[in-house]
């Protein structure tokens, strides 16, 4: 049997138990069928249909845009693709700011129709009276507090968040509610690493330092495909901005050039 068949489901309670594991959880974005298919073959624990889609595929200024129709199209590919890893999809703004029963009603179309098996939102305290009753209706939620892009207009930007004693009251208001995981984005590697031994949930860092139980990215950043700003917190394993490019020139060349088709492209 090949390997990929014999890798089990992720699920919420492995991947919640992961923590204090010693193994590092490695999560990443992916918004259609290829790119999910491709990054779930390589190993990471967690897929995160991000609302980040906007931007990088949608070509938004920010995170607000997205639509729910349009993170349930896109969660739909992902979840078409993927055979091990647990599936996280962003809930995008301002879904679940409406009550928990709407907020439950938009989880729950994102459950029922995309195979996938979690929803991420925005916020600690703030949500936790939601994040109870998502939980309580059986909806995995993974929360996310420092940076939270949706909130980008409130924040001023896209800032360092250093507030240490709201950031682990946020954190532990999610945990206490029943989220099976938290983003921490933005937040000084100290207080990400206090915040990890303090509270019983895995912490998934990005731009949080090395002390998190796990780290998140955005693939376009990982794969160097973002042509707009990329933090400093990113780290590029390749270069296919380089590559599509040269690629597409060298189709156009050769084109040109008279080069392709060749006869063995063609039929007799
Ligand atoms: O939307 C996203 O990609 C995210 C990650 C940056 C955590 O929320």
């Amino acid at each position: 049997m090949a390997d990929s068949q014999q890798k089990k489901r992720m699920t919420v309670p492995v991947f919640s138990g992961m923590k204090g594991s010693g193994q590092k959880i490695t999560m990443l974005t992916a918004y259609d069928y290829a790119m999910a298919q491709l990054v779930d073959e390589a190993g990471v624990e967690g897929i995160l249909v991000g609302d980040s889609m906007s931007m990088v595929v949608q070509g938004h200024e920010n995170t607000l845009p997205v639509t729910m129709d349009e993170m349930i199209y896109h969660a739909e590919m992902v979840g078409r693709a993927v055979q091990h890893a647990l599936v996280v999809v962003d809930m995008p703004f301002p879904s679940y700011h409406l009550g928990a029963a709407k907020a439950i009603e938009n989880a729950g179309r994102i459950l029922k129709e995309t195979r996938c098996q979690a929803v991420k939102l925005e916020g600690g305290a703030a949500q936790a009276d939601t994040i109870a009753a998502m939980v309580a209706a059986g909806i995995p939620v993974m929360a996310h507090v420092g940076l939270r892009p949706q909130s980008v207009h409130q924040l001023g930007g896209y800032r360092v968040q250093r507030d240490e004693a709201a950031l682990l009251h946020d954190a532990r208001a999610a945990a206490e509610a029943g989220a099976f995981g938290v983003v921490l984005e933005c937040v000084p590697s100290a207080i990400a690493k206090s915040i990890t031994e303090k509270i019983s949930i895995p912490t998934i860092g990005i731009g949080a330092g090395p002390d998190c139980d796990g780290q998140v990215l955005v693939l376009h950043d990982v794969l160097g495909l973002t042509c707009n700003y990329v933090p400093r917190f990113v780290k590029a394993y390749a270069d296919l901005k380089t590559e599509i490019t040269g690629a597409a020139r060298s189709f156009r060349d050769e084109v040109r050039d008279g080069q392709f088709p060749a006869p063995e492209h063609g039929y007799e």
